[in-house]
C-alpha cells in the first residue's frame, strides 16, 4: 500500500506545503492537504478551473492528485475554541468541520490513517514589528498559530498515524540568529517549534514509534513572505552569502521532506534539518 499524507497549509501553488505535496505525490503517496479557511474557495476554485495544472506535473508527466482539500483553522482546536465573530464570519460558516480536532476525525472517518503529517503553517500578525514593539496578543497570536499549531496537529493526529510514520514542520533560522524584519514574536514560534520538534520526537517516538522533525528552510518568495515585506533582500542576501550560490528551490524542500518521510531516514528523529544552500553555516563571507 502506498503512504497516506496529510498536509496542513496549502493554499496555492507557491508555497513549501505545495511543493512537499508535489514530492509525496511523486513519490507514490496519496495526498491530502489542509487548507485555511479564508483561502478555501479561492484555491479550490484555482484547483478545479486547472490553474495550477501546470504546477502539478509529475516527473512522469501525469498531473499530482489530490485525494480530498480539506478546511482548516489551526488555531482552534474544538468547537468549543471559536469565538462568536468568527462562527459568524461569512467564509467560516460556509465551510464545517475545520477545527483541528474535527479534521482529524473527518480524516479518520475518510481514510481510517494517515503514514505523513505535514505542518507547513504559520501566522504572525505583527510580524513587521520588532519583537521589542510587538504586543502580548501579537505575540500570543504568533505562537499559537506557527507553534501551538504544530503540538495540537500531532496530538489529535497521532491515534490515526500508522507506526513508522513521520511528521515534519517548517522553520526557519531567524530562531536562533537575530533576522531583523522577523518580528511580531515570529522568530519566538519558530524557537519554540525546533524545541518542540525534539520534545515530540520523544513523546510521540516512545508512544506510536513516529519521528518528528523540522526542516530550517531558506528564503522563497512564498504569499507568506510576501506579506513579510522584505523577502526579495534576504533572497538575494542568501544568494550572495551562502555556500552554494545559487536559488533555492521550493523543489528542494520539497525533496528532504519526501527522504525525511521516507524509511531512508528510519533513524532521523528531532532534528532540525537545514536545507538553506548552507547560508546557516556562515559567520561572515567575503
Ligand atoms: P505559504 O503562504 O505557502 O504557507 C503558509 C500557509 O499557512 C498558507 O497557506 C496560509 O493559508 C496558512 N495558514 C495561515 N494561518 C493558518 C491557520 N490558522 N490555519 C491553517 N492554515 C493557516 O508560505 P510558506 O512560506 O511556504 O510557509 C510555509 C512554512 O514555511 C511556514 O511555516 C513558514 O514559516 C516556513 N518557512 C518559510 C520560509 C520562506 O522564506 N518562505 C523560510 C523558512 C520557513
Amino acid at each position: 500500500r502506498g503512504k497516506r499524507a496529510f498536509i496542513a497549509g496549502v493554499a496555492d501553488d507557491n508555497g513549501y506545503g505545495w511543493a512537499i505535496a508535489q514530492a509525496l505525490a511523486a513519490a507514490g503517496a496519496e495526498i491530502l492537504v489542509g487548507t485555511w479557511v479564508p483561502a478555501l474557495n479561492i484555491f479550490e476554485t484555482s484547483l478545479r478551473r486547472g490553474k495550477f495544472d501546470e504546477s502539478r506535473k509529475l516527473p512522469d508527466g501525469s498531473l499530482m492528485e489530490i485525494t480530498k482539500v480539506y478546511p482548516l483553522d489551526a488555531v482552534f482546536d474544538s468547537p468549543d475554541d471559536v469565538p462568536d465573530d468568527v462562527k459568524a464570519n461569512k467564509r467560516y460558516a460556509g465551510s464545517s468541520n475545520w477545527t483541528v480536532k474535527e479534521v482529524a476525525e473527518t480524516v479518520k472517518n475518510d481514510f481510517g490513517t494517515i503514514d505523513i503529517l505535514v505542518h507547513s503553517l504559520a501566522n504572525g500578525p505583527e510580524v513587521k514589528s520588532p519583537l521589542l514593539e510587538t504586543s502580548r496578543k501579537g505575540y500570543l497570536a504568533a505562537v499559537s498559530a506557527s507553534s501551538y499549531s504544530f503540538i495540537s496537529l500531532l496530538q489529535h493526529f497521532l491515534p490515526i498515524m500508522n507506526p513508522g510514520g513521520s511528521t515534519i514542520s517548517l522553520t526557519y533560522i531567524a530562531s536562533e540568529r537575530t533576522i531583523p524584519g522577523y518580528g511580531g514574536g515570529m522568530s519566538s514560534a519558530k524557537a519554540a517549534l525546533e524545541s518542540d520538534t525534539r520534545v515530540l520526537a520523544y513523546e510521540a517516538g516512545r508512544r506510536g514509534k513516529i519521528r518528528v522533525n523540522t526542516i530550517s528552510a531558506g528564503p522563497l518568495g512564498s504569499r507568506a513572505a510576501k506579506a513579510i515585506g522584505f523577502i526579495e533582500k534576504i533572497i538575494e542576501y542568501s544568494y550572495v552569502n551562502a555556500p552554494l550560490q545559487k536559488e533555492l528551490l521550493a523543489e528542494e524542500v520539497g525533496n528532504t521532506a519526501a527522504f525525511l518521510a521516507s524509511p531512508l531516514a528510519s533513524a532521523i528523529t528531532g532534528s532540525t534539518i537545514y536545507v538553506d544552500n548552507g547560508l546557516n553555516t556562515m559567520g561572515l563571507a567575503l
